[in-house]
């Protein structure tokens, strides 16, 4: 817009002063009258508003249909509709078990095929293998962010899809590598994670995600505002707010999706330590790019191309001599050990 418009600008003043010039030439040759001449003059604005108006209607009439679509965009938005006879959930023990899961972004490539495993109550499954292999779609399919094309996930030995869309998700914990913070006092912002706690809990959780004294050691403490998604916070304080807020949610499962993948390595093993906290006692799921954290998972599984192509816990892949394997020299090379 700013190239058109200056460019316009100067078409029409360049238009004005061809009228001037080129008139008081004839004007001094005797082509033309005083009288012709002002006319002509009178005239450039007449010929040049309407074109003006052309333009503006024209940039108008973008911006409006641009603003039309996201409009019907929104509109037709599918909004997510629990199951006829969907139950809420009772206690939820933590068993998960994936059947032959297969989904599809858009109907047309398949990003997982045939993925089936299953995780104990309170045990750890640690997903690894290289980016875009689809670790973070197995992740999601569990509180139903996307649904399968076919295959079942059960949890404690229920189909996820009868269950309610909130009773489901109100027992699932989520870390991912971007804490989403919102521009509001800290204390709000682990509230997030039950709305309902006491400040004695809130106080509790952020202990032990580890960031209770940073918290305290600031000038208004709990209701310092943390700005547009957390800017006035470094990425593990973020993080461990992050922590905080799962801790205050307490769900029996657990996921953790590349929690620590963008801190720092000294950052990286404060996290870690309250991670580690986290996960005790609850079922978890385990993305992890750092050979360390994956190594006492009781199950870990290779992800490659939608498909797991080895599955066992560390020893036992690590004699396999497989993908694992070369993994597991490669993730040792990055200095992660
Ligand atoms: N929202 C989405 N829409 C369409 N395709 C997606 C979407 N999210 C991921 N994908 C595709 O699915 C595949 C698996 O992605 P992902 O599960 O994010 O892999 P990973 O977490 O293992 O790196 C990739 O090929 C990716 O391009
Ligand atoms: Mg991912």
């Amino acid at each position: 817009m700013g190239h058109f418009h200056s460019a316009n600008v100067f078409i029409t003043d360049i238009f004005n002063v061809i009228v001037l010039l080129v008139g008081g030439l004839f004007l001094y040759s005797g082509k033309l009258n005083f009288g012709d001449y002002s006319a002509f003059i009178v005239a450039i604005p007449v010929f040049i508003s309407p074109i003006m108006t052309l333009i503006h209607f024209t940039e108008q009439f973008q911006n409006g249909v641009t603003g039309f679509e996201r409009f019907i965009e929104i509109m037709d938005a599918e909004p997510e509709v629990d199951e006829e006879n969907a139950k809420d959930l009772e206690k939820v023990d933590g068993e998960i078990e994936f059947k032959n899961v297969n989904c599809s972004y858009n109907d047309t490539t398949e990003v997982l095929k045939g993925v089936s495993f299953k995780i104990k109550k309170g045990e750890t499954f640690a997903l690894v293998g290289s980016s875009g292999g689809g670790k973070t779609t197995i992740c999601h399919l569990l509180p139903r962010f996307y649904e399968l094309s076919s295959g079942e996930i059960l949890l404690d030995g229920q189909n996820i899809k009868n269950a309610t869309l909130s009773s489901l998700r109100q027992n699932i914990g989520i870390v991912q590598q971007d804490v989403f913070l919102f521009n509001s006092s800290i204390k709000d912002n682990i509230l997030y994670g039950n709305p309902t706690a006491t400040d004695e809990e809130v106080i509790l959780s952020a202990k032990s995600a580890g960031i209770h004294d940073y918290i305290i050691s600031l000038e208004n403490g709990y209701d310092t505002i943390v700005g547009e998604r957390g800017v006035k916070l470094s990425g593990g304080q973020k993080q461990r707010i992050g922590i905080a807020r799962v801790f205050l949610k307490n769900p029996p499962i657990l996921i953790l999706d590349e929690a620590t993948s963008a801190l720092d390595n000294v950052t990286e093993k404060i996290v870690q330590a309250s991670l580690e906290k986290l996960c005790k006692g609850r079922t978890t799921i385990v993305v992890a790019h750092r050979l360390s954290t994956v190594k006492n998972a009781d199950e870990i599984a290779v992800v490659e191309n939608g498909f797991i192509v080895e599955q066992g816990n560390h020893d036992e892949l690590m004699s396999k001599q497989g993908v694992y394997y070369r993994l597991s020299e490669g993730l040792n090379i990055d200095g992660a050990e």
